[in-house]
């Protein structure tokens, strides 16, 4: 088991759709520990440098659109398998097929304006916390309350 940073974006629409608080809840009730977060705008080269791996797709166009189009809330969420405890909570892509209890599940129904982006893999979240924050601006603390989110062997 490993300790693991994710990166996490509330997206245009959650911001649009004053979903930030909920979402963030979310993470801290399930006892998650944010180490870095920011509010900004991305732009078309942030994006095509985030989204590397649809540049070429053809729905493309219209991520960029979507991303670009309001603010969006840059997390750094760390945990126990954050990475996939992390893609757990979100439900899978299309928001119209992702479970309740997800948080794709719970607020949204579409494929394309699906709330919240979350790293896919340990090499994707060193990538894209890379491109999202500097250094400093992922802090070390030690929640007080971590002693009873999990045992030692699970950290
Ligand atoms: P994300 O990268 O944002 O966490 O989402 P994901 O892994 O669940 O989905 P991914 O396949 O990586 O797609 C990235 C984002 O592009 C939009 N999308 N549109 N029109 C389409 O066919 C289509 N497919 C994907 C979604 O906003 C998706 O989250
Ligand atoms: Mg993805």
């Amino acid at each position: 088991m490993a300790t693991e940073r994710s990166l996490i974006l509330v997206k245009p629409d959650g911001v649009q759709r004053r979903l930030i608080g909920a979402i963030v809840t979310r993470i801290e009730n399930r006892g998650l520990k944010i180490v870095g977060m920011k509010m900004l705008h991305v732009t078309p080269e942030l994006a095509a440098e985030h989204y590397a791996e649809h540049v070429e797709k053809p729905f493309y166009p219209l991520l960029e659109e979507f991303i670009t189009a309001a603010p969006v809330v840059a997390l750094a969420v760390e945990g126990p398998e954050a990475i996939s405890v992390m893609r757990g909570m979100m439900g899978t892509t299309n928001g119209r097929e992702s479970a309740p209890g997800t948080i794709r599940g719970d607020y949204g129904v579409s494929r394309q304006m699906n709330l919240i982006h979350g790293s896919d893999g340990p090499e994707a979240a060193v990538r894209e916390l890379g491109i999202y924050f500097k250094p400093e601006e992922l802090l070390d603390y030690e929640p007080t309350l971590g002693e009873w989110v999990c045992a030692d062997d699970e950290k």
